[in-house]
């Protein structure tokens, strides 16, 4: 069977499936909407390569992600590096980010929309929607991040978050993700991969778009794809 009957098979059978809609709930789905990821490599490449070279790149080109690729970037930003605990702080260990991959154009990924489940290194699948159907109808989205062939939703509940202040729990909230895309931008430094953050646009309808209950926030886009042959990085 060809890839792309497959990729077009893929978003019926979704719906046929009943997991086309966005998901609300985090109750245990089938195993059938779940993609295992493989365990995180250990790279060479150091730390501060990967400092040296970050940079926005706004031209991404294709292929999408690969598995590999991808559970390495969500394993980075969000992933458990021993039981119950993950490679980015969190504040009381209350973890109130998730991370959304939007994909379309992979080799071993199928197009849609995936939850990454950190406990199981693992991804949930929540809609047949890749990048362009699901961030290019966005009303003022910019164009560079619906062209781009992966695109990280980064979100955070601050109700997860203990405390009575609620500035707190979301200003904790918004340094969690900031450190969540570091790690996940370094770390696409480290694979070879541009990789851009981008907020300026219309978070709350990019919540809508993923089906988001009213307390999950979105707080940063980081779009991911190749380096365009040429051109230099950072462009
Ligand atoms: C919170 C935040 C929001 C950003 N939003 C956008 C954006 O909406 N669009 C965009 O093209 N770049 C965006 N950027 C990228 C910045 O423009 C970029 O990081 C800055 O120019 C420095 O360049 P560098 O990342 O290559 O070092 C954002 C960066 C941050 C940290």
């Amino acid at each position: 069977m060809s890839r792309s009957f497959v990729n077009r098979l893929f978003p019926v059978a979704l719906l046929v499936l009943g997991v086309a809609s966005p998901v609300r709930s985090q109750a245990a789905a089938p195993a059938r909407d779940r993609v295992a990821l493989p365990a995180p490599a250990i790279s060479t490449f150091s730390l501060d390569a990967a400092l040296r070279a970050r940079r926005t790149t706004r031209s991404l080109t294709g292929p999408a992600l690969s598995l590999g690729e991808a559970a390495q970037l969500l394993w980075s930003a969000q992933g458990e590096n021993r039981p119950g605990r993950r490679t980015v702080p969190s504040a009381r260990a209350r973890y109130p980010l998730d991370l959304y991959l939007v994909t379309e154009g992979s080799p071993t990924l199928a197009a849609g929309t995936y939850r990454y489940l950190p406990g199981e290194q693992a991804l949930r699948s929540v809609g047949a929607k890749g990048v362009a159907a699901l961030l290019g109808t966005i009303k003022g989205m910019q164009p560079w991040i619906a062209k781009s062939p992966s695109v990280f939703v980064v979100t955070g509940t601050a109700a997860r978050m203990s405390g009575s202040d609620a500035d707190a729990r979301r200003h904790y909230t918004f340094w969690e993700s900031g450190a969540a895309s570091q790690a996940l931008l370094l770390q696409a430094t480290a694979l070879g991969l541009g990789s851009g953050v981008a907020s300026g646009v219309d978070l709350e309808a990019v919540g809508t778009a993923l089906g988001l209950p009213p307390e999950e926030k979105v707080t940063i886009l980081l779009p991911v794809g190749r380096l365009i042959p040429g051109e230099r990085p950072g462009q």
